[in-house]
């Protein structure tokens, strides 16, 4: 079952300069994909290429100066882009939740840690009491918190990065949303660590036939944790496809290029790895978005290249994507 469709979406930003100059910062500039309940699909590429944004973008918290000139989001067959704030609110957290990166700064610092996901509870009307306590603990103990009643009364502070880790993904769990996209949610955290908070994210999700939109630099958990990869550069989905069959023939020189700068498991990428910086985004070029840094682009590439289908399900955005597999 589809639960978000992506397609064609653009986002800029426009900001008025020292010389009262108002500048276009286009940030996203034709995003499509999807997700279907019981997949986990990665979303990879440098900083700065609009991953965050595209999940802000698809939970329906862009604000101004944000602006989609373009595209469209669904989820669960709703047009998120015309919803008002009071529709986005009810679907936020209930059929749709998000996993941050930082636990300390999205956790009430304030509260007990069973307050808050029983708070969730009550917020979204799943349930109240005795019976959101009850499932409170279940969550804990369902994200593997060893002795989540006594961790029902501790604050935020006392949890180690990976136990707050894993109360986020509670909280994010409480309320059984559809839909969860994990935005770098292991970062900063030591790599085994982040490999027991992945287990227990892709555990939940594949048991419950969730569908999980995850968010990484890090192609490792891409190939560890996804079924499907979407790679992004410059705002723009650059190719797509299960995750074995683009490990095994990546088509676009830029996923050829990460792909080539990943040694072993957990590779981290930025992009001094893969070579050049990212595009200036108050003046991108026209054509292909890669060709400063393509070491195959022609002057075919000055203009932009479609999505290729490779086959059924794989594509890439390259003039040359064929010749490439
Ligand atoms: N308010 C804003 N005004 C102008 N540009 C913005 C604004 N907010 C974000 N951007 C730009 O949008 C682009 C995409 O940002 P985004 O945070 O989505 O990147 P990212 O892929 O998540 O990067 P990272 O891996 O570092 O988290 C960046 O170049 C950023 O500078
Ligand atoms: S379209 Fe041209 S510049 Fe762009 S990635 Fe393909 S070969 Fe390189
Ligand atoms: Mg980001």
């Amino acid at each position: 079952m589809r639960l978000l469709d992506v397609q064609d979406l653009h986002v800029e930003f426009a900001a008025r300069g020292l010389d009262n100059r108002v500048r276009v910062a286009r940030a996203l500039n034709g995003v499509s994909f999807t997700v279907d309940a019981g997949e986990i699909v990665g979303l990879v590429g440098e900083t700065g290429a609009g991953k965050s944004l595209t999940a802000l973008a698809a939970m329906g918290l862009l604000r101004a100066p944000a602006r989609i000139p373009q595209g469209g989001i669904r989820f669960e067959g709703g047009d998120i882009l015309a919803m008002s704030d009071r529709q986005l609110e009810k679907i936020r957290g209930r059929r749709m939740a998000m996993v941050v990166q930082s636990p300390l700064t999205s956790l009430d610092p304030l509260k007990r840690v069973g307050d808050q996901l029983v708070r969730m509870q009550r917020v979204h009307g799943t349930a109240s009491g005795a019976a959101a306590r009850e499932r409170a603990e279940a969550m804990l103990a369902a994200v593997r918190i060893p002795d989540p009643k006594r961790r029902m009364q501790a604050w935020p502070h006392e949890l180690s990065g990976g136990m707050a880790q894993r109360v986020l993904i509670a909280m994010a769990l409480i309320n059984e949303p559809a839909l969860v996209i994990a935005d770098e949610p292991t970062t900063g955290l030591d790599v085994t660590v982040q490999a027991q908070v992945l287990d227990t994210l892709r555990d939940l999700v594949l048991a419950r036939n969730l569908g999980a939109l995850v968010i990484t630099h890090d192609l490792g958990v891409v190939a560890h944790y996804c079924q499907r990869v979407a790679v992004m550069f410059a705002g723009r989905i650059v190719e797509d496809g299960p995750v074995a069959e683009v490990f095994a023939r990546p088509a676009h020189p830029y996923t050829q290029a990460l792909i080539a700068s990943t040694p072993g498991r957990i590779a981290r990428i930025g992009y001094t790895v893969t070579g050049g910086t990212p595009p200036d985004l108050y003046a991108l070029p026209d054509g292909c978005l890669y060709r400063d840094r393509c070491p195959r682009a022609t002057t075919a590439c000055l203009a932009p290249p479609p999505r290729v289908a490779l086959d059924d399900s794989h594509g890439a955005a390259c003039h040359y994507a064929e010749r490439a597999a």
